[in-house]
This record gives C-alpha cells, sequence and structure tokens, in this order.
C-alpha cells in the first residue's frame, strides 16, 4: 500500500515546480518572472523543511508508524527546491557574477542567513542514505540530522529580515517551527524533570514544598 503510494505522493511534491514551468511556458509569471521563481521556490523550500519536520510528531501522537517512509523524501525536497532557489539567485538574478554574489552574501543580512540554511542542508541531503546511517551509525547521523532544526530558523529568520512590510507569513512559518522545535523540546524534557521531581522526593536531603 505505502509502496504504492509513494509514487503518487512523490508526484503530487513536483507540482510547485509544474505549475511554474507551465506558467513560463505560457508567459504568464507576469512583469517580473524572477521574482515570482525565486518566490515560489523559496516558500515551497521553507514549507517541505516544515512538512519533513512535522512528520515526527504527527507520527508519535497519531501512532501511523509508516509516515517515517516519507520523511526522507520530504527532506530530499525541501533540498530540491532550496537548491532550485538558489541557482534562481546565482543563475538568472546575479548571471553567476561571483564578485556581487560574495558581496551580497557578506553584505545583506538576509542573504547571510538564507545561504547558511542552505549550505547546512547539504551534507543532510548528501548523508540521506541508508548505507550513510550504517556508515555514520544511528547516533552520529541523528545529531548530524539535527542541523535541519537551524536550517529552518536560519529559512524563518531570512523571510523575516527580506519581507518589507507584512510579516505575516514569515510569522506563520516561524509560529508552526516553534511549535514543532517545542514538541521536541518537551519530549527531551519531560522524561528528565519527571526522573529529577521522583528523586528528590525519594532524598529526604531536599526539602520537598507542601511535605
Ligand atoms: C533554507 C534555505 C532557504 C529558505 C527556506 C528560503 C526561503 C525563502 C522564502 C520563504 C522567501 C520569500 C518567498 C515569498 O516572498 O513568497 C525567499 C526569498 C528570497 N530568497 Fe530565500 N530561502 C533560502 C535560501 C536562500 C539562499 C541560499 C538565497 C541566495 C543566496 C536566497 C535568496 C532569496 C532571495 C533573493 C529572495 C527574494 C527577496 C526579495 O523578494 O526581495 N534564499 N526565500
Amino acid at each position: 500500500m505505502i509502496r504504492r503510494f509513494k509514487p503518487v505522493v512523490f508526484l503530487t511534491c513536483l507540482i510547485p515546480l509544474a505549475r511554474l514551468g507551465w506558467k513560463a511556458y505560457n508567459g504568464a509569471l507576469g512583469a517580473n518572472p524572477i521574482e515570482v521563481i525565486t518566490h515560489a521556490t523559496g516558500d515551497w523550500t521553507m514549507r517541505f523543511l516544515l512538512i519533513t519536520l512535522a512528520i515526527t510528531p504527527i507520527r508519535k501522537l497519531t501512532e501511523q508508524l509508516w509516515l517515517i517512509r516519507y520523511r526522507r523524501m520530504f527532506g530530499l525536497f525541501a533540498f530540491f527546491y532550496g537548491t532550485l532557489h538558489f541557482l534562481t539567485y546565482i543563475w538568472l538574478d546575479k548571471f553567476f557574477d561571483v564578485h556581487e554574489m560574495l558581496h551580497d552574501i557578506a553584505k545583506r543580512k538576509f542573504i547571510t542567513v538564507g545561504f547558511t540554511g542552505f549550505v547546512l542542508l547539504i551534507p543532510l541531503a548528501l548523508t540521506s542514505t541508508t548505507a550513510s546511517i550504517r556508515r555514520l551509525g544511528g547516533k552520529r547521523w541523528q545529531a548530524l540530522h539535527r542541523l535541519i532544526y537551524i536550517s529552518a530558523i536560519a529559512g524563518v529568520i531570512h523571510y523575516l529580515w527580506l519581507v518589507k512590510a507584512d510579516i505575516h507569513l514569515p510569522l506563520e512559518y516561524g509560529a508552526i517551527l516553534a511549535a514543532l522545535l517545542g514538541y521536541r523540546i518537551a519530549v527531551w524534557a519531560g522524561p528528565r524533570l519527571a526522573a529529577n521531581k521522583s528523586k528528590s522526593l525519594r532524598d529526604p536531603r531536599v526539602e520537598v514544598p507542601g511535605r
């Protein structure tokens, strides 16, 4: 069932690209096609990062364990749209002018942060295979893949810093990201807090309020 469904999910993830291609083919990208492509690819990079990060909480809360099989695909689509976004910038926007790009990366804060977010995704894409998990070992692989948290935070800051007026959408992305990271912090901290509490209840040297 999951195997049959996977190609459908894969093709669905390509719809944003197909829509852009269709609009470009029909000359319907408007007066500033580069801006439209940059915005669409940037948006989808952010969305796929959030979808990837949502898999674990949804899987655990709903006990739909099969969802894990889609996490890698969504993560790779975040990288795919991120690469298109970056390519739009270096190719269509800057015409491979390395000097101007380096100047931009160093001087424009939102580009610096976006660039950081994208660079952090590269090792994750390169180690996304099952062979890499085996080679690195589960613990080290997991630690490396926590870079996605920093990449997503960088993505939200990048967006917040580049918008001039309406900060609604970057704030929405930020709120979703905060909830997804908050869930992880709660899962990590919950058992530790409970263990500390029960230890202090057992230890007679610790004064327990209300006893
Ligand atoms: C994790 C990596 C990144 C994410 C998640 C991301 C996300 C976004 C988002 C959501 C937007 C706004 C889309 C909209 O307005 O609808 C955007 C715009 C933009 N991004 Fe990125 N981005 C990333 C990396 C980069 C990189 C590496 C560059 C170039 C070096 C870059 C350059 C730009 C530019 C030039 C814009 C348009 C700015 C404007 O409208 O003035 N981004 N990005």
